[in-house]
């Protein structure tokens, strides 16, 4: 096995992912929100190889991805009015609906829970393979557990390398974040995860504002693993802070550094200040790397991920992040710098 995989795309390239998937070898496929880590959903011995790729503990369920919503009864044991709604509206898109499992859906797929994570993802390759494979594909986010999504083929390449056969490359991820979880299993409609659908938006489909219930669990809590408190995290430390603050962190976080040798980081390297905001700043020490600036709502979450995967490659040490306004998209984007800072 060479140490990387073979990376392909278009008509031919959606061939060649949907016969790995075939034959139980993992793809990389792209959506909408992050780049996923598939496998064929009726086939154990590939669902468990995601597993053991990712490092994930295998009582956390995986989201099925399907070609079209007209297939949910087959997964679902029964499809509820309002989860009818919410697919009618949002799929193709970044909405994962969680709902009772058919007879048939594997435990390997839901980690042994009586509910499964279903999505029509909204990216045409994405679309097209699971249309050429004519089966559910389950996939994670194809990163290693408790790391920052891909949303280019190239992370995926960098985080997996030949841990995964194939890498179907659809360009960057257009929305950026991961889909939104709502739990419609239920009596109430419950949102589980923020991202590319905002509450605004599922409010405007069910005429209510369904609740939005973020575990924050510690790790070791058998939860879905996005659900962890802290999760999607860069090698840099994440510091969250306002406009009005970040000049002042960061002279402190530098000044603290010239003058406390032992609170520098471990390896004896000095700290590296980093900045990432929606918009640029003025007065930052001329030692800080500003990275480019984010924007709002949408661009921010387009822009997140590539952003902490920057910051660890110019070797920034502690990243001061300023969050977006916490509105539609800005929420799911706040969600996600908050995790990153509590995985300290
Ligand atoms: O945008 C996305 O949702 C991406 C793309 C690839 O579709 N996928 C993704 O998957 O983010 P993953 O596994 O990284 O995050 C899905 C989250 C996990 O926290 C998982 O445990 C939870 O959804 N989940 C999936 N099925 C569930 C279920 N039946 N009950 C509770 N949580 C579930
Ligand atoms: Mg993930």
């Amino acid at each position: 096995m060479t140490d990387s995989p073979q990376v392909v795309s278009g008509p031919e390239g959606i061939v060649i992912a949907a016969d790995a998937l075939r034959v139980g070898q993992l793809v990389a496929l792209p959506t909408e929100t992050v780049y996923g880590l598939g496998a064929d959903a009726s086939n154990p011995d590939a669902v468990a190889e995601i597993f053991r790729v990712k490092g994930r503990p295998t009582n956390h369920p995986l989201i099925v991805h399907l070609a079209d919503a007209s297939v949910m009864g087959e997964w679902a044991a029964e499809v509820s009015t309002e989860a009818q709604a919410l697919a009618d509206a949002f799929w193709p898109g970044p909405l994962t609906l969680l709902v009772r499992r058919a007879a048939s859906v594997g435990d390997w797929v839901t980690g042994g829970r009586d509910t499964v994570g279903l999505r029509v993802p909204g990216d045409e390759n994405a679309l097209e393979l699971l249309r050429v494979f004519a089966g559910g594909i389950a996939a994670p986010s194809a990163n290693r557990f408790g790391k920052v999504s891909p949303t280019s083929a190239a992370h995926v390449v960098a985080d997996l390398g030949s841990d995964v056969a194939v890498v179907l490359d659809g360009g960057v991820c257009a929305v950026g974040v991961e889909s939104t979880i709502v739990d419609v299993s239920n009596e109430e409609v419950v949102v589980l995860r923020l991202g590319g659908v905002s509450v605004e938006a599922l409010a405007d489909v069910l005429g209510f504002r369904p609740r939005v219930e973020q575990a924050r669990a510690a790790v070791g809590e058998a939860v879905a693993p996005g659900m962890l408190a802290a999760h999607y995290a860069p090698a840099a430390k994440v510091i969250l802070c306002s406009s009005d603050e970040v000049v002042a962190v960061a002279v402190e976080l530098l000044s603290h550094d010239a003058e406390v040798e032992a609170d520098a980081p471990s390896d004896g390297s000095a700290r590296v200040v980093g900045v990432l905001a929606p918009h640029s700043l003025e007065g930052l020490p001329f030692e800080v790397i500003e990275l480019e600036p984010a924007g709002e709502g949408v661009d921010y979450a387009h822009a997140l991920y590539a952003r902490l995967r920057q910051a660890d490659r110019l070797g920034i040490t502690d990243l001061l992040c300023i969050p977006p306004l916490p509105a539609g998209m800005g929420a799911a984007v706040l969600d996600r710098l908050e995790r990153a800072a509590a995985a300290g």
